[in-house]
């Protein structure tokens, strides 16, 4: 196993990000030679699981995947301009969030080390790595963790380790169902869609750039079911995932949420400790592992 094979940490701060439990998936891994994360966000599975002879990392989010690029194709420049985010963090947050909205309009390989190095900044020092870009609500790039951009150097040592891994990735950017293309038996694709609970409250375009109603968690569940493919699909336990996914292996897992809260905020108000709640989750496989 080379060294660009091993374990690493995901580099992001993510929402619904599963580097904390990623863990307890690893007895569910099947054996395959194609891999296809298709919801990738900060892409816990792909660092953490030894890499396939081909990978293929999706999503949605053109900041996110012009990091990945960025990382994996111009280290060197994007760690530069890294190093020039110095001095006034709340300016150079100004700069990125508000000052080059213009960045975020962009795609594809347009601008890529300046849309990276954005990308990267925010969601190191936002609230809790939510890096979504709505012009109506702009107070939600909120400036809340400036410690985020500490050990600047280390961070790096360690997004250099993550460009080896990503070395000979396919990185795309658009809907998770072009993924599904070309599947065969040999393919093992993951699938970590926006919790259905949220899209249910229409909390999804809070946690993400687009947003995932309920209609996109059924278009999701028949896609999969067509796919030739060995299939996980990561997702909150609720009765309406459990009937888009009848027949299929449910696996119950449990783990403390990171920053969810079971007070509300009047309770915080009247003294009472805010605490972190346990998720139910499930891992739904269409194979024995
Ligand atoms: C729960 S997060 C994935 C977290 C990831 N597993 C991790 O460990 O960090 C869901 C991701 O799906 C992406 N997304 C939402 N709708 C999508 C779609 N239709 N196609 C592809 N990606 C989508 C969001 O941008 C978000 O990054």
């Amino acid at each position: 196993m080379s060294p660009s094979d091993g374990p690493v940490r995901s580099p992001l701060r993510y929402p619904g990000g599963k580097s904390r439990v990623v863990k307890l998936f690893e007895a569910y891994f099947p054996e395959h030679s194609d891999y296809r994360e298709i919801f990738a966000g900060g892409a816990a599975v792909f660092f953490r699981k030894p890499r396939a002879k081909r990978n293929w990392l999706n999503d949605l989010h053109p900041g996110l995947c012009a990091l990945y690029v960025a990382i994996r194709d111009h280290f060197t420049e994007f760690a530069e301009l890294c190093r020039e985010q110095k001095g006034d963090l709340r300016g150079r947050f100004n700069y990125w969030a508000f000052e080059r909205r213009d960045l975020m309009a962009a795609t594809g390989d347009d601008l890529l080390v300046q849309r990276a190095v954005q990308y990267y900044f925010l969601n190191r020092t936002v609230w809790g790595g939510r890096v979504v870009f709505d012009p109506k609500r702009t107070s939600r790039l909120y400036f809340s963790n400036p410690e985020g951009w500490s050990n600047l150097e280390k961070k790096l040592a360690h997004l250099s380790q993550i460009s080896a891994r990503l070395a000979g990735v396919r990185i795309t950017c658009h809907g998770y169902e072009k993924c599904l293309a070309g599947a065969t038996e040999d393919t093992f694709i993951y699938a970590d869609p926006p919790y259905y609970r949220e899209s249910a409250g229409h909390l999804t375009d809070k946690l993400y750039d687009k947003s995932f109603g309920v209609e996109c968690h059924r278009h999701l569940a028949e896609a999969l079911a067509s796919a030739s493919a060995k299939v996980m699909v990561s997702y909150d336990d609720c009765p309406a995932v459990r009937e888009l996914y009848r027949g299929w292996r449910l696996v119950e897992l449990q783990w403390k949420y990171c920053g969810r809260y079971a007070v509300t905020n009047e309770a915080k108000a009247r003294g009472q400790k805010e605490r972190k709640v346990t998720g139910n989750e499930l891992l739904i496989l269409n194979y024995s592992p």
